[in-house]
């Protein structure tokens, strides 16, 4: 009834009222819920219809990922992979499609009023993408079953990266964030799921602790041999490329359909829109900037560079992992 749902409505208000707020960097500000970073409306909500609602299934295989870190291209690539017997290269759904509409973010997917995508109706296995932390997101426990991408990439392109795309999300109300203020708020992590190296620590140990289950990829090993690392992830779903795939070029054709150029010159990702939410729409082509690495030298100082390498190496100090 309308009163019921008033009045859970009331509890989630003065609930969110209690958390911690920051300022963000979309919306006005950002609040602490379990340890990382979220936008109140859209990504608070998601994340708690997750927890109560969504109902994994043990085939289920996952992109997580932390914010501008490559999640497009991810999706795009394992898209194409596991759908590879399905779609002709020619008429391929990633011609007229952007990478975010073939493959959902779950938080994102259950905060509408009305579910984008019905999650119960995609047939297994499902490919399903989050920007959830790994103690956060459900599924994750591994004895269920299901399967996880994650994929790192250098902070300094990430603040890079996350600066640029924001300020194009940022409503004109607010003023642009300078990328001296990203910069103090990312390297005191404040961001979107953020503390970033939280989210990605969380991810890298369960993946030390479960590699069957957990595939850790960098960003920059990616693009230095994007072919070696494709057929790792085609052979992490247990898809890997057979003799005769090899043999007619298979991967080299998705790697090119999925290349950064190829994707950025197409119509859709030119002109198209992606529905976030009602009020959240993305233009296609902000999610294609410029795909390199390094580009961080381009705008950060070397006093910025020192500093964030800093945080860097203290954070990821004696987990193994390294930029
Ligand atoms: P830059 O802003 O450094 O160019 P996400 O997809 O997680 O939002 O991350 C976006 C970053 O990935 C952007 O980085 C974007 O340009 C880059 N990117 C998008 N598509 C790509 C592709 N097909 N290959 C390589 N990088 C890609």
């Amino acid at each position: 009834s309308e009163e019921a749902w008033e009045k859970a409505y009331q509890i989630y208000n003065d609930f969110v009222q209690t958390l911690p707020k920051a300022k963000g960097w979309t919306t006005q500000n950002v609040i602490k819920y379990q340890g990382f970073w979220l936008t109140p409306t859209s990504a608070l909500k998601g994340v708690l219809l997750v927890q109560h609602h969504f109902k994994p299934r043990p085939t289920d295989i996952f992109l997580a990922t932390s914010p501008k870190c490559g999640t497009t291209w991810l999706k795009a690539l394992m898209f194409a992979t596991m759908n590879r017997s399905s779609y002709d290269f020619s008429s391929h759904p990633l011609l007229k499609n952007g990478p975010h509409d073939c493959v959902t973010f779950i938080e994102v997917n259950m905060c509408q009023d009305y579910p984008i995508m019905n999650l119960e109706l995609l047939l297994s296995p499902r490919l399903l993408a989050a920007h959830i932390p790994y103690d956060l997101l459900p599924v994750t426990k591994t004895t269920f079953g299901c399967k996880l991408v994650y994929i790192f990439r250098d902070p300094k392109d990430v603040l890079v990266s996350t600066w640029h795309f924001m300020n194009k999300l940022r409503p004109k109300k607010l003023q642009p964030l300078s990328l001296g203020e990203a910069y103090e708020l990312f390297c005191e992590g404040i961001s979107h799921y953020a503390p970033f190296w939280d989210h990605v620590l969380e991810y890298w140990k369960a993946s030390l602790e479960s590699p069957d289950k957990i595939l850790f990829l960098k960003y920059e090993d990616m693009k230095r041999e994007p072919s070696v690392h494709l057929r790792r992830l085609a052979e992490f779903v247990g898809q890997p490329f057979s003799f005769e795939e090899e043999e007619k070029g298979v991967v080299q054709k998705i790697l090119r359909l999925c290349s950064f150029e190829n994707l950025r010159n197409l119509k859709v990702n030119k002109t198209g829109v992606h529905r976030v939410t009602d009020e959240i729409v993305v233009n296609n082509c902000d999610f294609f900037r410029k795909g390199q690495t390094g580009d961080w030298e381009n705008y950060l100082t070397d006093e910025m560079k020192q500093r964030l390498d800093f945080i860097t190496e203290q954070k990821l100090k004696n987990s193994g992992l390294t930029l």
